[in-house]
């Protein structure tokens, strides 16, 4: 893969870090990282890094003798990883094809990436190959949408007024609701120790408004949905109606999530 970035997805990367990650992903981390195990020394990978938190954090719990490799197919997601942490290990490649001798991590994580993978199957099958024996891998994936009731809240709204494809452009983070279905795609490709694990954590988005605009702003327009200012503010007026059971008195938006985080391991 070419190493070359837009402005655009360098700006796409950069409004991820700034709207999505300290308000839904962030708070994910620490429920992956324990549920990796991951020990002082380990080398880990992290799988759809975006824009690196989890790889971030990672690092934290590895102390000076381990390695964390980050490694994601979007050039704004790993630009902007690169800026925020230069001095860390940031691979631009595909979760189906990875780039890594066989052997090579003692854990192997992905967080909220899977539901956007081509070939799922592939992409668990690499993931196995990369890791030593005895390794660990820990991925989080959504919930359905109808344990996601604010998600489900900004799709009808989304339906209504924008129409369907924009409504699916946000069902397709929930697609993996079944844990069984992950289950499944490990016990094909050889691991043991198979678990799924229902957790919940709250999302803290600064106002319902702020968390709406990051959806139509943000995440939209890779679908090739560009609402123009009119369509938002008809959106945001809407939504301020249904979303308005989430504020907290001092205006943010508060709400449980919820995730299946799998586990698994190499013999
Ligand atoms: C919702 S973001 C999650 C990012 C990060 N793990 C976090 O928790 O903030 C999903 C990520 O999956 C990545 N992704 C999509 N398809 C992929 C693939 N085939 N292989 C690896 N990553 C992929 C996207 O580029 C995006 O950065």
């Amino acid at each position: 893969m070419n190493d070359t970035v837009s402005e655009a997805e360098l700006a796409a990367g950069r409004g991820y870090e700034r709207l999505f990650v300290p308000a839904l992903f962030g708070p994910w981390t620490k429920h992956v990282i324990a549920a990796a195990d991951i020990q002082k020394g380990s080398r880990v990978l992290d799988i759809a890094c975006g824009t690196g938190i989890l790889a971030r954090d990672a690092r934290s719990a590895i102390g000076e003798t381990g390695r964390v490799t980050g490694l994601d197919p979007a050039p704004g997601m790993i630009a902007t990883a690169q800026e925020i942490a230069p001095d860390m290990e940031w691979v631009r490649g595909s979760a189906e094809d990875l780039e890594f001798e066989d052997a090579t991590f003692d854990r192997v994580l992905c967080q909220f990436g899977m539901m956007f993978f081509q070939h799922p199957q592939k992409a668990v099958k690499e993931m196995y190959r990369v890791m030593a024996p005895g390794g660990r891998l820990a991925v989080a994936v959504w919930n359905s949408i109808v344990n996601n009731p604010a998600y489900e809240d900004i799709i009808d709204v989304l339906d209504e007024q924008v129409g369907i494809a924009a409504g699916d452009a946000l069902r397709l983070p929930f697609s993996m609701g079944d844990a069984s279905e992950v289950t499944k795609l490990l016990d094909n490709s050889g691991f043991s120790d198979i678990a799924a694990d229902t957790r919940t954590e709250q999302a803290n988005f600064p106002s319902a408004r702020a968390m709406v605009e990051a959806e139509l702003r943000g995440w939209l327009p890779l679908f090739d949905i560009n609402l123009d200012e009119e369509e938002i503010a008809e959106v945001l007026t809407r939504s301020d109606i249904l979303l308005a059971k989430y504020a907290t008195p001092s205006g943010e938006a508060v709400f449980p999530t919820s995730a299946h985080v799998v586990t698994a391991s190499k013999r």
